[in-house]
């Protein structure tokens, strides 16, 4: 995989391709807003800093000089693999994805690292389902070490495989999965965190106690508030809504108080409040 494409500079699509980029890899980047190419482009050299604590200034400005950003999509015509990592809206991301399908080179494999839709429907709208799949990065890309490498119906052995070892060439953990809503991780997380809430809202222990239960009890780094104040409750609520939605399954029904929450505005560390106040 000499050549990688990000399609989407935001919070994953940045970091992917800074991982990418730290991994020998060139990388050509596609985002619409040239606001967010900017503000990515001075951000990435500090997390690459953190990322990278051993490394020279030399070594560092190397990685950065790897990514290329364009508002042009045809930049990520002759790449190798492409990774979409647009927002989370389904008709946004088969419109592009149909368009890459269309100018990204014939052999190229095309992958999105959506949390919620069906992989199987993204690879009917890229037109090559046959080298398509997911590749879930965790946020943020620059720590996290898995991915979730998630086939479609009609993904070929030899495309899971290549991406399997692009994964591996990144220095990150792929864990394959089969397609389901959540995929493992968000399914298991989503579950937990709504039987929190309904512990607070049945009055059984606030929000800290819950963390600080699951913290010094379960050996989790953060409580489950804390997380989903870190991943955004608006972000939260619809990987909730989504599941439940596919599945019908209560567990993963989405809490009255986190609705109450997102109407209010209090969407987490992002909008300095959320179950906590920052
Ligand atoms: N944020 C997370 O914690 C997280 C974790 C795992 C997976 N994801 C998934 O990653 C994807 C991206 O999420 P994010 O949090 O990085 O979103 P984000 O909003 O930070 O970034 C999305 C970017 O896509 C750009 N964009 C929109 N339309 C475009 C187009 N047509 N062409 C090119 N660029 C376009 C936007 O300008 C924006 O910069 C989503 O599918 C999300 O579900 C997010």
């Amino acid at each position: 995989m000499a050549k990688v494409g990000i399609a989407g500079f935001g919070t994953m699509g940045s970091e992917i391709a800074l991982v990418a980029a730290a991994a020998d890899c060139e990388v050509n980047v596609y985002e619409i807003v040239p606001e967010v190419i900017e503000h990515n482009l001075r951000r990435l050299p500090k997390v690459l800093r953190m990322m990278k604590r051993e490394s020279s200034e030399e070594e560092r400005t190397k990685v950065m000089a790897r990514i290329e950003a364009s508002s042009d999509p045809s930049s990520l015509a002759d790449c190798d693999i492409v990774i979409e990592a647009v927002l989370e809206k389904l008709e946004l991301k088969k419109d592009l994805l149909s368009q890459l399908g269309k100018e990204v080179k014939e052999d190229a494999i095309l992958a999105t690292n959506t949390s919620s839709f069906g992989v199987t429907q993204l690879a009917s709208a890229s037109g090559r389902p046959d080298r398509f799949l997911g590749l879930h990065f965790f946020n943020p890309p620059s720590q996290m070490q898995l991915v979730e490498v998630v086939p479609g119906l009609l993904t070929s052995e030899a495309t899971r495989d290549t991406a399997i070892a692009f994964v591996e060439k990144l220095g990150k953990k792929p864990v394959v999965v089969k397609e389901t809503p959540g995929f493992v991780v968000n399914r298991v997380l989503v579950a937990m965190a709504v039987e929190a809430m309904s512990l607070v809202e049945h009055g059984i222990a606030t929000v800290k106690e819950v963390d600080d239960a699951l913290r010094l009890g379960a050996g989790w780094p953060l409580g489950p508030f804390k997380l989903v104040d870190l991943v955004g409750l608006d972000v939260f609520l619809h990987a909730c809504e989504s599941i439940y939605s596919e599945t019908g399954d209560s567990k993963f029904h989405p809490p009255l108080m986190l609705k109450r929450y997102v109407s209010a505005g209090l969407l987490g560390r992002k909008t300095r409040r959320g179950f906590y106040q920052y």
